[in-house]
């Protein structure tokens, strides 16, 4: 059965399913078109997002928005959110229990929007959501189908912050993006 916005969020209230509700000052949902074709998936809110109760917003999110503009999105037209919704302590990776704990929710989520093609940023959403042995060196840009979806690994945008030499990858990755998301419209467009 599927649910509805509204029953999402009732169900997220005032989550407190694993130990990241103690710390956290919002939640972060996540946010964008609700009906978008393309989704991105972050590993976890840092400062600025627990601050505000919304996903990238802070360095990383600068530049994520900038990578969006080069394939002529803006953050409206997508739907970004993450693996674990609440803030890990010092921004440190979200345990293996902590992401078990939350994933019922991206489910909900990826469901809701159904997204014809999603971005995996950085390790942990790409492991968390393929179920796969994923290295982002080695996986960033491929293509993974599963039931008719497009999924790609790419960098997470704090790592292309810590090492620009990345960036030029990571922008060749978001190209195949615009490039697959121009091919699904085209087959779309057949259909109809
Ligand atoms: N990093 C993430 O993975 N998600 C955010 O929302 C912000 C930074």
């Amino acid at each position: 059965m599927r649910i509805s916005w509204q029953e999402f969020y009732a169900g997220l209230g005032d989550c407190r399913a694993c130990r990241l509700c103690e710390r956290r000052t919002n939640i972060v949902p996540g946010e964008g078109d609700y009906s978008a074709r393309l989704m991105l998936i972050g590993e976890g809110p840092g400062q600025e997002e627990d601050r505000q109760g919304r996903p990238f917003v802070g360095a990383s999110g600068a530049l994520l928005t900038r990578m969006l503009s080069a394939i002529d999105l803006s953050r409206d037209q997508v739907y970004i959110c993450n693996v674990v919704k609440c803030r890990p302590p010092g921004n440190r990776t979200p345990t293996p229990d902590e992401a078990a704990a939350c994933m019922g929710y991206l489910r909900q989520q990826f469901a809701l929007v159904r997204p014809r093609v999603v971005v995996l940023l950085g390790k942990t959403a790409a492991v968390n959501v393929l179920h796969e042995e994923i290295f982002i060196g080695r996986d960033h840009g491929r293509w993974f189908d599963r039931k008719g979806v497009s999924f790609m690994p790419t960098y997470h945008p704090s790592a292309l912050l810590r090492d620009p030499a990345l960036k030029r990858a990571a922008w060749e990755d978001f190209q195949k993006v615009r490039a697959k998301l121009d091919e699904e419209e085209h087959a779309d467009g057949r259909v109809q």
